[in-house]
């Protein structure tokens, strides 16, 4: 059965006057002003979460769309048999109507009546319970009511059966359908089922998710007043098990881009799969996002689809095909999709033209970077400290300025007999990300109000509670903005979940001793990297110079309470610091960002 059939027959079957759904428009790839929360749309409920949460909609309490999403966050899985960026999802919706019964009911039906499917092939998953929600022993029954073995049903955690959009929102337990792809696995446990999903025998093909709770900043809060389904189905997946294949390339989705890519390359695909299948997903991908008018860029989805088709052209080299634009499977892409998506034609010309113009900036990029990676290499050559390591400065480099996707540096330096500590990497990566987030929101300043005595002491008192909260945090706190005024400082800080009160108080303490035993506040000069990778705590390493300023508090036996990155100014001992520390408010910020508000008094 084609992609197309499969479309059409899940829309026919919910619209249907015995199940009544009303269908509703997809929402654009990029999503609406209102909603800043994601990049992308990533699930079809999400133009739907303030229904979910009670409001009524136009069309009634059951719909039914067919939802273009771009999910990235798989991006190094592509390449293996069922990992897309870009993706179709057929979704069907209960807006405080029917409940678990209907819905496992016709997931069911539509697998196994309408498509035909083969019931001995599937397998089912349960939420097994937690402390927000209990086991779902209802969709067992239902499932085992319509005739699946009992020992083909398996209990899983969180982490597989329980769907949130994001950290606020509709959520709730879901129950999931897999399907054996080898066709005879016959297996017999959750542990034989487990081995089957990690060597993708059996995949998943739809996600009926019972969102009857609600989050707020990560955290369950309680019930909706209402008890919603929200269903998923891949339509690439629907249509790999129906054609019979293992992946998704080999289905009608692909085999045309495929195709075009063998006559254009002269190279065959069974011998270049992972090259193939990155070309294939990444480009469809881009032709998608740039025709909702996004262009290629260093920020937000421009970058997303910076890298993707940066990656593409990387993978379109190992093929050697580097003249040959894209323009050709542009063009085939286009046309698996114009029925559905008719905006597609029309914008063909500036899709390609986008597209191709980026290969070629990228080409540039690649030609820079790889002459400074050339002389980087030949400068460090014969050095014995870092003859075998490319330092992760340069790494930086090379993927911030230069573009370079990592793996690309991780190849020449592995070609070169080049170690890369990845961790020194990421942990930079982790800073320069902080920074952006924090430009991209604007949602402070930063730095001092002024010079003034009273924020100079309570700059210094900062410094003092961000070694405060790591010590009792964590390491994986760092500083994501600062205001300080003479009043009070305002301080954003990497952490995912709400400080309690007690570690407040324990941080407030620490700064107080340190306060009390009358510190040094020592300036001292340091090489960018050595401070770096000493573990002096810092962020916006960008914006110093190769050589900057530590600021440490010392007491009199050299312990060190403090050492940051710092361009001042601060007071020379703590004991200049007058007043109390006080911590007098905690808050979610953004994502991932928490915000404090402290003062002296
Ligand atoms: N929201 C769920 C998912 O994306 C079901 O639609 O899997």
């Amino acid at each position: 059965m084609q992609s197309d059939d499969i479309r059409a027959k899940f829309i026919a079957f919910f619209t249907d006057p015995r199940r009544k759904h009303e269908l509703i428009q997809g929402a654009p790839l990029i999503p609406s002003e209102t909603d800043k929360s994601v990049l992308f749309t990533t699930a079809g409920m999400q133009q739907l979460a303030p229904y979910l949460l009670g409001e009524e909609h136009p069309k009634g309490k059951r719909l039914v769309s067919v939802q273009k999403c771009v999910r990235t966050q798989d991006i190094d899985e592509i390449g293996d048999n069922i990992h897309v960026t870009f993706f179709e999802m057929l979704g069907n919706w209960s807006l405080g109507d029917y409940f678990k019964e209907d819905a496992i009911k016709w997931s069911y039906e539509f697998l196994i009546d309408e498509l035909g499917l083969d019931k001995a092939r599937i397998y089912i998953t349960c939420f097994e319970g937690n402390d927000d929600a209990p086991k779902d022993k209802k969709s067992a029954e239902i499932w085992e009511s319509l005739g699946i073995p009992k020992e083909r049903i398996y209990f899983l955690g969180e982490k597989d059966n329980w769907w949130s959009p994001g950290d606020n929102g509709p959520c709730g337990p879901d129950t999931e359908m897999f399907y054996d792809v080898v066709g005879n696995l016959n297996l017999k446990s959750k542990e034989e089922f487990k081995k089957a999903d990690e060597k993708q025998q059996v995949v998943e093909i739809w996600n009926d998710v019972f969102m009857e709770y609600e989050k707020k900043d990560g955290r369950i809060v309680g019930k909706l007043k209402q008890q919603n389904v929200d269903t998923g189905a891949g339509l690439e997946r629907l249509a790999m098990v129906m054609q019979g294949k293992d992946n998704i390339f080999d289905t009608d989705l692909f085999s045309g881009v495929i195709k075009k890519l063998e006559e254009t390359s002269g190279k065959s695909y069974t011998d270049n799969q992972k090259s193939f299948r990155i070309i294939a997903d990444h480009i469809r991908s881009a032709v998608f996002i740039t025709a909702e008018g996004v262009l290629p860029s260093n920020t937000e989805h421009g970058y997303i689809v910076r890298r993707l088709i940066r990656r593409a052209v990387i993978a379109k080299d190992r093929l050697g095909l580097e003249d040959s634009g894209l323009h050709s499977l542009i063009e085939v892409i286009v046309s698996v999709y114009e029925k559905h998506y008719p905006y597609l034609r029309s914008k063909v010309m500036t899709i390609s033209r986008t597209i191709e113009e980026e290969e070629k900036k990228f080409r540039k990029t690649l030609d820079r970077g790889i002459k400074q990676f050339e002389r980087t290499y030949n400068m460090s050559v014969g050095r014995s400290t870092v003859d075998s390591e490319l330092s992760s400065e340069v790494v930086f480099d090379l993927v911030t300025t230069y573009g370079f996707p990592f793996e690309l540096v991780k190849e020449l330096a592995d070609e070169r007999g080049l170690r890369i500590d990845e961790d020194a990497f990421n942990r930079r990566m982790e800073l320069h990300r902080e920074t952006s987030r924090a430009g991209a929101e604007q949602k402070f300043k930063g730095g001092l109000a002024d010079a003034s005595e009273e924020t100079t002491m309570l700059h210094t008192a900062t410094h003092l509670m961000l070694a405060g909260l790591r010590k009792y945090l964590g390491e994986h706190v760092h500083q994501a903005g600062s205001n300080i005024t003479a009043e009070r400082t305002r301080f954003d800080f990497t952490h995912g979940e709400k400080v309690d009160r007690g570690t407040l108080d324990k941080v407030e303490a620490y700064v107080n001793e340190v306060i009390r035993n009358k510190c040094n506040v020592v300036i001292e000069e340091m090489d960018k990297n050595t401070a770096m990778e000493s573990g002096v705590e810092g962020s916006f390493w960008e914006r110093y110079p190769d050589t900057v300023n530590v600021y440490m508090v010392k007491s009199s036996d050299g312990t060190v309470y403090s050492s940051e990155l710092c361009g001042g100014p601060h007071v020379k001992n703590t004991g200049d610091i007058k007043g109390t520390f006080k911590i007098t408010k905690e808050e979610a910020s953004s994502a991932g960002v928490r915000r404090v508000k402290a003062v002296l008094k």
